[in-house]
Order: C-alpha cells, then sequence, then structure tokens
C-alpha cells in the first residue's frame, strides 16, 4: 500500500490487517514484462507494454480501464488464448506459455455447448481430462449443486436464463479445479438486477472454494464491490496504471454500496480510469446530411 494516498484516511488498521495477511499469501498469477503488440492495416500496435503485477492465493483481483485498453487481451495472453510478444507468466509456480487446467475461464456472452445439458457440459472438461465418465458425472453434479442449480442438471442451455448459464459457466470452469479463475466481464450481458445477484452468488462461491479469481469489468462499482484490489490499466499502451487495495472489510452487504469509503473509492476509481470526459471525435459523429433530410411534423426538439 502506497505510504501517502487520496484514501489513507479509509485504511483502517483492520484494512490495512487483512491487505497485509493477503500480500503474505503465496503468488498465484506472476505477469512480469507482459507484451502484446497486434497488427493493423500492416502496423504493429503495441497493446500490452510491460505489464506486471500478481495475485497472492484466494485473491480475488480486478482488471478495469478504458475501453479498448487491452483488458481482454489480458484475459486472453494468461489463458493461454493469445501468445505473448515478451515477458513472462508464472501460474502457481510454473512457468505458462499455453492454455492449462490450472486455469478456468468464463467469458463474456454464453459459451455452453447448446446442444450438451447442463450435466454434460460441466462433465466436458473432466472428461477431456482423462477422468473416467461416472466420477466425472459425480464430480460435475457437485459443481451444479455448488452453483444452485441441481434442478436443472438435465436442461439444455436455451431452457435457462442468463445468469443460470453464467452459473453453468462458472461450474464448468470450476469442476477441472484450476488454481486461478479468469472472467471477462461475464456479467456484463445481464441485466442490472440479476448482475448483482451473480456478483453475491460469485463472492459466496469464492469464499467456499480455493480459488484466485482475476476479473475484467468495465463497471467500477462491480470492481469494488468485489475485489480485494484492482488493477487499473492504462491505454495505449496498456500498462499497469495502479493497483489500488479497496479499504472495505468483508463480507459486503450490498447496502456497502452506499458508504461513504465506497463512493469515495468510485470518485478516485473514476477519476484515474476516465480523466477527462472528451468531445466525440469529428469521425465518430453523424453524419448531419442525413439528419437534415429527414422529415418530422416536430421542427424543434428543445
Ligand atoms: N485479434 C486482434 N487483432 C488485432 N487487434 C486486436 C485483436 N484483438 C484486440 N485487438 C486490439 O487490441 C486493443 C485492445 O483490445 P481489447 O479487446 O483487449 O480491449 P478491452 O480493454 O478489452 O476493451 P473493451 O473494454 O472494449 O472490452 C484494441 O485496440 C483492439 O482493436
Ligand atoms: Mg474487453
Amino acid at each position: 500500500m502506497e505510504k501517502t494516498h487520496a484514501l489513507d484516511a479509509y485504511y483502517t488498521p483492520e484494512i490495512r490487517e487483512r491487505h497485509a495477511r493477503i500480500l503474505n499469501r503465496p503468488v498465484t498469477i506472476d505477469v512480469k514484462k507482459l507484451n502484446k503488440v497486434f497488427t493493423h492495416k500492416g502496423k504493429p500496435i503495441t497493446v500490452l507494454g510491460e505489464v506486471d503485477f500478481e495475485t497472492y492465493k484466494r485473491e480475488f483481483m480486478c482488471v478495469v480501464g478504458p475501453s479498448g485498453c487491452g483488458k481482454s487481451t489480458l484475459a486472453r495472453t494468461i489463458a493461454g488464448l493469445e501468445t505473448a510478444d515478451g515477458g513472462q507468466m508464472v501460474i502457481a509456480g510454473k512457468q505458462v506459455d499455453g492454455p492449462g487446467p490450472d486455469r478456468g475461464m468464463v467469458f463474456q456472452g454464453y459459451t455452453l455447448f447448446p446442444w450438451m445439458t447442463v450435466r454434460k457440459n460441466v462433465m466436458f472438461g473432466l472428461v477431456e481430462g482423462g477422468q473416467d465418465k461416472r466420477s466425472a458425472e459425480k464430480d460435475a453434479l457437485q459443481w451444479i449443486d455448488l452453483v444452485g442449480l441441481s434442478q436443472y442438471a438435465e436442461s439444455y442451455p436455451h431452457q435457462l436464463s442468463g445468469g443460470m448459464k453464467q452459473r453453468v459457466a462458472i461450474a464448468r470452469a470450476l469442476a477441472t479445479q484450476p488454481e486461478v479463475l479468469l472472467m471477462d466481464e461475464p456479467f456484463s450481458a445481464l441485466d442490472p438486477q440479476n448482475r448483482a445477484k451473480m456478483q453475491q452468488y460469485l463472492l459466496e462461491i469464492w469464499q467456499n472454494i480455493d480459488i484466485t479469481i482475476l476479473f475484467i469489468t468495465h463497471d467500477l462499482d462491480e470492481a469494488i464491490y468485489l475485489s480485494d484490489r484492482i488493477l487499473v490499466l492504462d491505454a495505449n499502451p496498456g500498462r499497469v496504471k495502479e493497483v489500488l487495495t479497496v479499504p472495505l472489510p468483508r463480507p459486503r452487504p450490498i447496502s456497502m454500496m452506499l458508504d461513504d469509503t465506497f463512493l469515495a473509492t468510485k470518485l478516485y476509481l473514476e477519476k484515474l480510469v476516465h480523466p477527462k470526459v472528451t468531445e466525440l471525435d469529428f469521425g465518430e459523429k453523424l453524419s448531419m446530411v442525413q439528419m437534415v433530410n429527414v422529415k418530422s411534423d416536430v421542427p424543434d426538439i428543445f
């Protein structure tokens, strides 16, 4: 934790102690000087420029940053779905450079196999990993129970609500018992009420199992509510601007979102992530020619 910080007044001795304990645990994700370059119209673009950070065992870390700053690229690279162009990634003590069972993934949208039941979706990774069908089924049913969907084990994804589908996706990702769960905007397609429910579900699941979560979001409320620490990324190229310790105790009732500490943290983050609201780029403006041509009985809306 930094010596002087705008949120210093909110770091109580209990919060400081709790965070010191987290930083004393073994490192689970260790990212050093991670680089990722994409080519756009023949020109190289550095999307991640020497990203450095680490998470600790059973830590909940969120990643925020302006749109296009490289959050998804970071998650995909750590997942091994993109190849890094430089740097090092160590997961639970082992260097990685491709996908592996030590990392589970839940990404935006619904990535379940639509032709498989909930039970079969959750069993899939276990059977792929070499487990025999009978014990895979037993394990899968336990994970389905953990996300509260026992009654839907034989349902197909299209028979479930969006929130339920994401719960199955979480069960599937956790079933192979990864060290780390990577989540990229997993709840952004849900309506606000279901989203809030899913956030509480996820915290409950996280409290009950041994997992480190790296959770990408552009929603600052979500990041503050869920995280132990928040990794703030800067754009062009994406790099770490700050790692913010959230000055809130746990457990966190929803009502905590109205506390002074929560609001002060949000204001601080808001300024960090969106330093100034700028006018639209000229290129983004709508074509006035088209608008002038639209005939209307209401000549002026102001
Ligand atoms: N496969 C690709 N090929 C070329 N450029 C890419 C590719 N994937 C991402 N990019 C570029 O990398 C940059 C970062 O994209 P990324 O999706 O990681 O951002 P993000 O922070 O997740 O954005 P958002 O908040 O909108 O989800 C963008 O400029 C994007 O155009
Ligand atoms: Mg993204």
